[in-house]
């Protein structure tokens, strides 16, 4: 079956779907995007992912090219050409094409790509019941991490360096010795003392939809939520670690730069929070926080 994406009010096959070689996504990465998790054939919280890509297009006075309700048919009509089952829908949201100039140009409309994809979660599954490898990396990206842009060089480089030392990721650590966030997730750990920790909004991290949504599912729970900051040292010496990210849900860090975390192997913390979780996207969002409230700040 051909793919099918999505280009500016068209379902195009992969072969004609193109965009302007002056796209400004294309020149200056001045552009914003989402994943959205497609579970059953359809999205998981949806709702935030829309509420944060309006966040990220006003932030950067990018026009919204639709209204929500408008984008949420587009998505899910892409997973439905698409055929997607469980995968991803990916969600590109350019200024527009225009002659190449830094500023703002006038009177162009924003660009608009969907793309939907089928993934195969056997080996996440396999990597969350071992638990995989993180390495640090220093955090070299711009000051605005919390606008979801596609100006995703650092996090490429970061991810690479992962890769080539054999890790599943890499976790950023910024100029203070404090963990940001993983190159493409949300880091957390559990202390010795039970408490779960992760690095509060700010301009430093994107605000991570499954981040909010395992935020919340812990909290219902009833564990230990502590938002502050927390170096390397202090994840090395904790119970467990784990990332949260749409592609990932929630996996276990089982080392970092080559040392255990905890004995060494996945944390219970983690594997009950993935096993909440999983059920939370197979509802595709209940239980679901405030999302518009998630993003109001900062
Ligand atoms: C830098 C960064 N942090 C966190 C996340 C996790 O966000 P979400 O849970 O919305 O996928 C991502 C996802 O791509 C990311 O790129």
């Amino acid at each position: 079956m051909s793919r099918i994406a999505y280009v500016n009010g068209r379902y195009l096959p992969y072969a004609q779907a193109a965009v302007h070689v002056e796209d400004r996504g294309f020149q200056f990465a001045d552009a914003v995007y989402e994943v959205v998790a497609v579970v059953g054939g359809r999205l998981v919280d949806a709702e935030g992912h829309l509420v944060r890509l309006e966040r990220s297009l006003d932030e950067l006075r990018i026009l919204r090219p639709m209204s929500r309700t408008a984008l949420a048919m587009v998505l899910a009509e892409t997973v439905r050409r698409n055929r997607v089952q469980t995968g991803h829908i990916y969600l590109q949201v350019s200024r527009g094409a225009a002659r190449r100039e830094f500023a703002f140009p006038a009177g162009v409309s924003p660009t608009v790509v969907a793309i939907a994809r089928n993934v195969d979660m056997t080996k996440a599954d396999a990597s969350a019941r071992r638990g995989v490898a993180a390495i640090s990396q220093p955090d070299i990206r711009w000051g605005r991490c919390d606008i979801k842009t596609v100006g995703l060089l650092a996090a490429a480089l970061a991810k690479q360096a992962a890769k080539e030392a054999g890790a599943y990721e890499a976790w950023l650590v910024d100029r203070d010795g404090f963990v940001t966030e993983g190159s493409s997730s949300n880091a957390w750990i559990v202390t010795a003392d039970g408490a779960l920790v992760t690095r509060p909004l700010g301009h430093a991290i994107l605000g991570g939809i499954t981040r909010s949504a395992v935020f919340e599912l812990a909290r219902q729970e009833g564990l230990r939520l502590e938002e502050r900051p927390f170096t390397l040292t202090e994840a090395l010496a904790a119970r467990e670690a784990f990332v949260t990210s749409t592609s990932s849900y929630v996996m276990p860090v089982t080392s970092i730069d080559g040392k255990p975390v905890g004995n060494g192997g996945p944390g219970l913390v983690a594997g009950r929070l993935r096993a909440i979780y999983e059920a939370h996207s197979a509802s595709h969002g209940a239980g679901r926080p405030d999302w518009q409230a998630q993003f109001l700040a900062p």
